[in-house]
């Protein structure tokens, strides 16, 4: 998949345009939810990152936002870079151009109050759903929020997938803040928030696999 090309789509496809909206939402609701500043943000697969800066532009609490943007592809971190300077928030959100799927990606990043995960899950395969899931207890701080989100028509699964996602949150002491689909009902977006410590790292090199493959299996 070319993803630099796969984000035009941002342009003239509504149900992407409605995600990102409602995306954009939960993140502004996050921060302000999050006491402790700075605020610290990340997101996994980020792509050019425009949920987060937009969120983090728009916001009465800028200034206390410390934003880290995990993206493999040099196009969309250089395009991503370009935007984070026309809205001057140089001091606030970097992009990080690695592999999000290897736990050393994430060693000198401190844990998150907010993770997003926007475009990811339908591009795992269902056991990985879950390892990235199970990783994200050492990715974010006691109460912190994650915002997923998961295609519903697309794939055939989704609304079976969605109900198993949402148990393998809870299955590591994540409850759901809030779930909602988007007005044309192609996503769903859900916030969860962790209940528990952060963890160490998982000793695992590679936390999930970034398969692209998604047929997906699920007992759940
Ligand atoms: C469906 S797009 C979602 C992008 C963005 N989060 C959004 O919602 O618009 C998936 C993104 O994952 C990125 N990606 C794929 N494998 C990756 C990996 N191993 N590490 C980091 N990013 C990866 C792709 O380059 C692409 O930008």
């Amino acid at each position: 998949m070319d993803w630099a090309e796969w984000h035009k789509r941002y342009e003239s496809v509504p149900s992407l345009q409605e995600r990102l909206a409602v995306v954009c939402e939960e993140i502004s609701l996050a921060i302000s939810a999050t006491r402790t500043k700075p605020v610290r943000i990340l997101s996994i697969c980020s792509g050019d990152g425009r949920d987060v800066i937009l969120s983090t532009a728009a916001s009465k609490l800028r200034k206390s936002i410390s934003g880290v943007l995990i993206e493999l592809n040099p196009d969309l971190v250089a395009r991503g870079r370009s935007t984070i300077k026309e809205f001057s928030l140089q001091e606030e959100i970097s992009f990080q151009c690695s592999d999000a799927t290897k736990s050393e990606t994430y060693r000198s990043i401190a844990p998150a109050h907010i993770v997003v995960l926007s475009g990811v899950f339908g591009n795992l395969k269902y056991e990985d759903v879950g390892l990235l899931i199970d990783s994200l207890r050492s990715l974010c701080e006691p109460k912190a929020r994650v915002i997923w989100t998961r295609n519903l028509n697309e794939f055939g699964d989704g609304e079976t997938v969605v109900g198993g996602i949402k148990k393998l949150f809870a299955n590591v002491n994540f409850t759901e803040a809030s779930y909602t689909k988007t007005p044309s009902g192609v996503f769903a977006v859900g916030t969860h928030v962790y209940e528990g410590e952060t963890l160490n790292l998982p000793a695992r090199p590679v936390l999930f696999r970034f398969s692209g493959f998604w047929k997906v299996a699920t007992d759940a």
